[in-house]
């Protein structure tokens, strides 16, 4: 077997086929391997026109068939199956391959692989990979982490295969090893809290106008001309027009409401904690999923009396631009938040990522391209260091300006009734973070009346204690 491939797919179930397809289409060389040989076969009797592929039956003739050094991308579900194809690589690989995992890892495990495969003279590259089935093929936006040497071997290719937006690729080097896979875990975090919102958005519009979702779809269609134009606000406008072929009635009213998840909203949200980030408007997406498949408390808190009013709205397109501006106002904390999330990882695990170049990568190609991501690009080149990305002159403005249909909005939906814990958690925060004083003072006072845990002054230096079961006097702590 001659090594002439230039990247090799192990994993041919949809995502990797079309990985492999889209290196295929590019020009490269791709070396194809599945663990049954069928997906292979089919790949290649289905798609051969693509370009050249070299199929193989087993593992090492798959490794024999790559040109060195060997580039790998395994496409398996996340997990054990990762650990036993990566198990079954070592041996076969040499020193310098580069073994890339571009499944939805969770980062300490990235972390970990990355560790191991080092001691064998290996790279590992975890890297984030956004945009679904149709991505894959035609250009996903690609978040590769590792070592900057590997990203020099691999870089070029997956720029080329990646999204692009105004000719600039949608991947670049994000950082060392669980650096990529962290980033899309963010992403996938913000793509919950964006969904979320949205979700949101169409309730209100749903209940506040007895709106039908046709109706709904065609608002959608029309903010989707203008700064909230993107991906995820795109298909709610094209899922709302959707007619269920069986009932003739609207596709989204006949959708069970509960809603799944695999995971990674859920790693975001438990990272974020560990780190002591605020970014609540991804974890009230994540619960407010969970609230929705909670089936006993759903059942049982029927019989809750609502004691809301009714919803009276004499201008309809007063209200509807209302929405808008609350859902932009909220999506621009979901985001503030997450890069915060980002800062804080790299602070703490020396991965110097570069926010703006983040932002810049999602701008095409994954779950949530929008628009206004030009903005937050353009935002962290203009400061780097950004402690808050609300308080960039564009987003103090723009949300600045919405700020009252925000609160109108986050209101009549506590009036009446309708859950919306995304778009009120986040008004709480932009609240919070623009605050003078907030009543933690009053909470440090508790903490040191119960457990003595000292506490600060805002008029000198230092830390007290006062002896709140005897005289009260303070002391230094
Ligand atoms: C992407 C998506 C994808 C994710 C699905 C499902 O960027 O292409 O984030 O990776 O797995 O959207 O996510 P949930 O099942 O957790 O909703």
């Amino acid at each position: 077997m001659t090594a002439r491939a230039q990247i090799g797919v192990t994993g041919l179930a949809v995502m990797g086929r079309n990985l492999a397809r889209n290196f295929a289409r590019h020009g490269y060389t791709v070396a194809v391997h599945n663990r049954s040989y069928a997906k292979t076969a089919s790949l290649v009797a289905d798609h051969g026109d693509d370009g050249d592929f070299v199929p193989s039956e087993s593992m090492a003739d798959f490794v024999a068939s790559l040109a060195r050094p060997r580039k790998v991308v395994i496409m398996v579900k996340a997990g054990a199956a990762t650990d036993a194809v990566i198990a079954e690589l070592i041996p076969l690989l040499e020193e310098g391959d580069i073994v890339i995992d571009a499944g939805n890892a969770h980062f300490p495990d990235t972390r970990r692989r990355e560790a191991e495969l080092k001691a064998h003279g290996l790279h590992f590259v975890g890297t984030g990979v956004s945009g679904g089935e149709e991505g894959a093929l035609n250009g996903p936006s690609i978040m590769p982490g590792g070592s900057p040497e590997s990203y020099e071997w691999l870089g070029p290719i997956l720029e080329d295969i990646s999204a692009k937006v105004d000719g600039v690729p949608c991947c670049t080097y994000v950082g060392p090893d669980g650096a990529g896979h962290f980033v899309k875990m963010v992403h996938n975090g913000i793509e919950y809290a964006d969904m979320q919102l949205i979700a949101e958005a169409y309730d209100l519009l749903k209940q506040g106008l007895g709106a039908s979702a046709q109706e709904i779809g065609e608002i959608f269609a029309e903010w989707n001309k203008g700064d909230l134009e993107s991906f995820l606000i795109e298909i709610t406008a094209d899922v709302l027009a959707h007619v269920d072929a069986e009932t003739g009635n609207a596709f989204v009213d006949v959708v069970l409401d509960r809603a799944e998840q695999k995971g990674t909203g859920r790693w975001t949200v438990q990272n974020a904690l560990d780190l002591g980030v605020p970014i609540t408007g991804i974890a009230e997406a994540t619960f407010a999923r969970a609230l929705s498949g909670s089936v006993p408390q759903r059942e049982a808190g029927r019989v809750l009396p609502a004691e809301s009013g009714a919803w009276e709205i004499s201008d309809r397109a007063a209200f509807i631009e209302d929405v808008r501006l609350a859902l932009y106002a909220s999506k621009v904390v979901a985001y503030s938040q997450g890069f915060d999330q980002i800062a804080a990882a790299s602070a703490e695990l020396g991965w110097n990522i570069d926010r703006g170049a983040m932002a810049r990568i999602w701008r095409g190609g994954c779950i949530i391209r929008a628009r206004f991501l030009n903005r937050i690009t353009e935002a962290y080149e203009r400061n780097p260091e950004l402690s808050l990305l609300l308080a960039d002159p564009y987003f103090t403005e723009q949300v600045g300006q919405g700020v009252g249909a925000w609160r109108r909005i986050v209101a009549q939906a506590a009036l009446n009734g309708v859950p919306t814990p995304a778009f009120s958690s986040s008004l709480a925060y932009y609240d919070g973070v623009r605050a003078e004083r907030l009543p933690a003072n009053l909470i440090q006072a508790q903490r040191d009346f119960f457990g003595a845990h000292t506490y600060q002054r805002i008029d000198k230096d230092g830390v007290f204690h006062t002896e709140w079961t005897g005289d009260r006097t303070e002391s230094d702590a």
